[in-house]
């Protein structure tokens, strides 16, 4: 059962809130840190906000953990980043696993992720498939056009083998071939730290989210402040183009 969260209308939480969890780095110059220790943290705020949408009764959140474009970051950040997501796959996936959460991954398993997380992506997947309480996506490897061009280029050999008429192609089609064709359009976009831009982030799907930026950098991100995204949502006015 959810928890009555106040001031938090529990028949209009949306169904998935997708999350850009920037700032780490920031995080962590400020301190004297290394921006590796910021990513460190950000684990707390992860597993904070999860909980917390589970609180919600929240069906789905998506979070962004490493964009195609964060390969031009330097050498050892990166190789910091996928041992890390790796160690935090094997050290959580039990937890995950026992709160109902189902583990996804969108993105690109290819090119330059290493093969042993991939295994662990792949495990943390089949451990929690059954899971129903709430879908939790991390974007890895992803970016919105990659998504987009892996699916033109599907939708081109069903085309060439004669499975697909071109003329019949429309947003359902394009929809059918994203990583995760099941997984509803984010009703809901947070994005950290004060930057306010989409960083290549589920394109296609946010073309009707509600966006809430803040100021607040994601180590220090918490379930409040997902609350709050969530009254500010709750204070939107959804027109989808029409009037009312
Ligand atoms: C977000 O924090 C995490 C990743 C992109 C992996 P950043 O590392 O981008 O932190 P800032 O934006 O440099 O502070
Ligand atoms: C977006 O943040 C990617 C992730 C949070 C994983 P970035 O920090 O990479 O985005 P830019 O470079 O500021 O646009
Ligand atoms: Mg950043």
């Amino acid at each position: 059962m959810p928890a009555v969260v106040s001031g938090i209308d529990a028949s209009n939480i949306p169904a998935h809130v997708a999350i850009v969890m920037d700032g780490n780095g920031r995080w962590a110059q400020r301190r004297g840190l290394k921006r590796t220790e910021g990513h460190a943290a950000g684990e707390e705020a992860l597993f904070d906000t999860v909980n917390g949408g589970l609180d919600l009764g929240l069906r789905w959140m998506t979070v962004y953990a490493f964009s195609t474009e964060n390969w031009r970051r330097p050498l050892d950040e990166v190789r910091f980043l996928m041992n890390f997501n790796e160690s935090l796959l094997l050290r959580r996936r039990d937890e995950l696993n026992d709160l109902g959460v189902r583990i996804r991954f969108i993105g690109r398993r290819t090119g330059r992720v290493p093969g042993r997380l991939r295994r662990r992506i792949e495990e943390a997947e089949d451990l929690t498939r059954a899971n129903r309480r709430m879908t939790l996506t991390f974007a890895f490897n992803y970016g919105g056009r990659a998504e987009l061009v892996d699916a033109v280029r599907a939708i081109g050999a069903e085309v060439r083998a004669g499975r697909l008429d071109p003329a019949k192609i429309n947003d359902k089609t394009i929809a059918r071939h994203l990583y995760a064709p099941d997984m509803p359009d984010p009703d809901l976009l947070v994005r950290t730290s004060g930057e306010y831009r989409v960083s290549n982030y589920l394109l296609w799907e946010s073309a009707y989210s509600e966006f809430v930026f803040t100021d607040v950098l994601w180590p220090d991100f918490r379930r409040e402040h997902l609350f709050d995204a969530v009254r500010e949502f709750q204070r939107r006015n959804r027109r989808f183009g029409a009037i009312e």
